[in-house]
């Protein structure tokens, strides 16, 4: 959904930069308050998932049955229950989290979702330049931030994470794939994402794994005939 913007100022939220395509494309989801109010409900993302949420819920904590979990970084506030479930986890079987966003209201919305006492930290960061220093986590989890960026920015998140994990240790991304041949929604959809979601059409067509330095295997599983993918790789040590 496009808004014209004044990018002398508009591109600012609470004395915040925003990036230009989150403003531009995503402000009633994610900069407007009322848009926090909205969407932050497990039915509706189910509903725009189409019925896909607790199942790729399920996929991405799947990663994280291993104890201990070590320092875990979650590049973007989501809506719903994943980062709630998420820390339980991290508080149970030992670890820490990290959540990152570039917009303060996600990370507001996020620390009233969390329990108190969470041993999770919340910064504000931009994807493209985190504020981290190099190979310190032993898992980076990006759960649908890739189909909301730009080429451009895409290329850098995926830089910056590759950058922050330990060697050995993993990324791991859950988000819309390409769909197989067989399955209609492959056309069905495509005119509501080019409207919606104008940046996952180019996620969608190029496979994820390479993105990745060729040195990295990847294990990929698709969901509902492709739509959506996790893709899980190792950093080389
Ligand atoms: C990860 S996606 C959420 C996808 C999905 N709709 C959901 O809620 O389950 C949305 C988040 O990404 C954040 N985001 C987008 N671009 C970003 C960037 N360059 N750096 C940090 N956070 C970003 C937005 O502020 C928003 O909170």
């Amino acid at each position: 959904m496009d808004r014209d913007v004044d990018a002398s100022s508009a591109f600012y939220h609470e004395d915040t930069f925003v990036p230009p395509y989150l403003m531009r494309h995503y402000w009633w989801a994610y900069v407007h308050p009322r848009g926090v109010k909205i969407f932050d409900r497990g039915w509706l993302i189910n509903l725009i998932l189409l019925g896909n949420y607790k199942r790729l819920v399920r996929a991405a904590l799947a990663e994280f049955e291993d104890k201990p979990l070590g320092h875990i970084l979650q590049l973007a506030c989501v809506y719903g229950n994943l980062t709630p479930k998420l820390a339980k986890r991290v508080s149970d079987g030992g670890g820490s989290l990290d959540v990152t966003d570039v917009l303060p209201i996600q990370l507001r919305n996020l620390k009233w979702k969390l329990p108190a006492r969470t041993p999770a930290r919340l910064l504000r960061m931009d994807s493209t330049a985190l504020d981290l220093p190099a190979a310190g986590y032993d898992t980076v989890l990006l759960f649908f931030l890739l189909h909301e960026q730009p080429e451009e920015v895409r290329q850098k998140t995926v830089a910056e994470a590759l950058r922050v994990v330990k060697p050995g240790g993993r990324l791991i991304f859950v988000d819309y794939g390409k769909p197989f041949w067989w399955n209609p929604l492959r056309y069905l959809l495509a005119p509501f994402l080019a409207v919606l979601e104008p940046f996952a059409l180019s996620l969608m067509a190029t496979p994820l794994a390479s993105r990745l330095p060729q040195s990295m295997a990847v294990r990929q599983t698709s969901y509902f005939g492709g739509l959506y993918q996790k893709v899980v790789t190792i950093k080389p040590d």
